[in-house]
């Protein structure tokens, strides 16, 4: 699925466009607060050409939609014996599927972000066509992913919360193919008018429960991570009455009555097939390469480590700004760390002069690497035995490692210690909160029209703002409004 530069060349000119955006730029520009009309354009033009390159001989969708009941409820059973075979497999002692170590799990994270952040999006342009009936389930399935104004139950919310929670950056740094999926779901939002059929087919593939979703939820839980974004929609999107039965009802409610329905749903099919666009669960899990992972941090922190080093810190016999003051020096530089033992690889990390740096008693790089970071290097370092999944502050402490104590279990004894773990479903804390965006939003809704409220809400529950305060606030004005 990727994009020729070709593609770039030929719709800047139809469009008079005299630079053309890469996908993170568009993906940005489409989250922005005020989104141009030449960018909506923009994204068009390039789903549009994306279409017309989607292989659609390898869609598994019924020829019938009438049938759509029963493939779904097949599918669910299908996955549900994968699963079921997983965790035999892993009950009689396999490894993990699909993370190595606790580094591998968080840069699954990261790297999923750009598409996470957006979750739901997809649907958002037919909020403001809510008193069409048929699209009920729909609406109801934005909203239900907005967390219904409760910021704990909020799908971006919970993303970014789990991202901060484990110093995981804003991924600016990735391919563009890190951002299709997530570009795709933005331009279904700014143009649902002109690709009906295509949002209704998107939500009927997103809204399925896949395998990945169990078995990432399982393994993040079994290093110690919080897996709640992940078990949030096996629950959320179960296949009785859940995201994925709506989802199939949606479809069923849409096909013309008063006309052939068959082109609708060949566009139906066409967004099934842009649901499983871009990068997947296992491409990103594939794409983690631990060496890479390594030389990329140190190469980022290079540009500002060049001049901060004394004269008398030296390596190989050369000056460690000497290694810094190019991004190319890097592999070598790390070559020379542990020829001359500053690194011992494939040993604990406090054998390691240079970990010690940065974690022991008088760390003198204490700070310079963020948490994720600090893990990638402490895993790198221990190489094989990192399977177990020990957190790089437990090495430490002397604490057993976390695939010993899984995150729940954690919680657990934490709630019975007198301790309880934040109650999300109480919070309402959003209503409080100081916020100018939010004062605003309350001051312009006092002074507008019935048909100026709506608007704004409609606006305000964008995949650009629906997950701030001020969003919160109007996905519940908005849901009391159509209740
Ligand atoms: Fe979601």
């Amino acid at each position: 699925m990727r994009i020729s530069p070709d593609f770039w060349v030929a719709s800047g000119n139809k469009l008079g466009i005299e630079e053309n955006p890469s996908l993170a730029q568009l993906y940005s520009s489409l989250l922005g607060t005020a989104v141009e009309l030449e960018t909506q354009r923009e994204a068009l033009a390039w789903l549009e050409k994306h279409i017309h390159r989607l292989d659609m001989s390898c869609s598994d969708l019924p020829v019938d939609p009438q049938n759509l009941n029963e493939w779904m409820r097949s599918s669910a059973q299908f996955v549900a014996s994968q699963y079921a075979e997983y965790l035999q497999q892993r009950k009689d002692g396999g490894s993990r599927r699909y993370f190595s170590n606790r580094a591998h799990a968080l840069y699954f994270l990261k790297a999923a972000a750009p598409t996470k952040l957006v979750d739901g999006a997809w649907l958002h342009g037919l909020l403001k066509h809510w008193r069409n009936t048929k699209f009920a389930g729909l609406v109801r399935i934005y909203i239900e992913e907005l967390g219904d104004g409760n910021s704990g139950k909020n799908h971006v919310v919970i993303y970014k919360s789990l991202l901060a929670r484990y110093g995981l950056d804003l991924p600016a740094e990735f391919d563009e193919d890190f951002y299709t999926q997530g570009l795709i779901q933005l331009t279904l939002a700014s143009n649902a008018d002109h690709f009906l059929p295509e949002v209704i087919g998107f939500n009927l593939g997103y809204e399925q429960l896949p395998l990945h979703l169990l078995i990432t939820a399982y393994e993040l839980n079994e290093l110690g991570i919080d897996p709640y974004y992940f078990t949030l929609h096996v629950t959320v999107d179960n296949p009785d009455t859940g995201h994925a039965q709506r989802a199939v009802q949606a479809v069923l409610d849409n096909l013309p009555r008063l006309g052939c329905a068959k082109d609708f749903w060949q566009r139906v099919q066409v967004g099934y097939q842009l649901s499983n666009a871009g990068l997947g669960t296992q491409d990103i899990i594939d794409n983690f390469d631990i060496n890479v992972e390594v030389t990329r941090i140190f190469q980022q922190k290079s540009s500002a480590g060049h001049n901060a080093h004394s004269d008398y810190c030296r390596v190989a016999g050369r000056h460690v700004n000497d290694w810094l003051s190019s991004k190319e020096n890097i592999p070598e530089f790390l070559i020379a760390l542990q020829k001359s033992n500053w690194i011992v690889r494939g040993a604990p990390v406090c054998k390691s002069r240079f970990w010690n740096l940065l974690r022991g008693k008088r760390a003198e790089m204490f700070g310079v690497f963020t948490s994720y970071e600090l893990q990638v290097i402490h895993d790198w370092i221990r190489g094989s035995d990192s399977s177990d999944g020990q957190s790089y502050d437990e090495s430490e402490s002397q604490r057993p490692p976390a695939a010993a104590i899984n995150f729940r279990t954690t919680q657990r004894q934490i709630a019975t210690r007198g301790n309880p773990p934040h109650d999300f479903d109480s919070d309402t804390s959003e209503k409080l909160l100081l916020d100018a965006d939010l004062q605003i939003l309350v001051e312009k809704l006092l002074a507008a029209t019935k048909d100026g409220q709506e608007t704004m809400l409609v606006e305000v529950m964008s995949p650009a703002h629906h997950w701030t305060p001020a969003g919160l606030f109007a996905t519940r004005m908005f849901n009391d409004m159509i209740m």
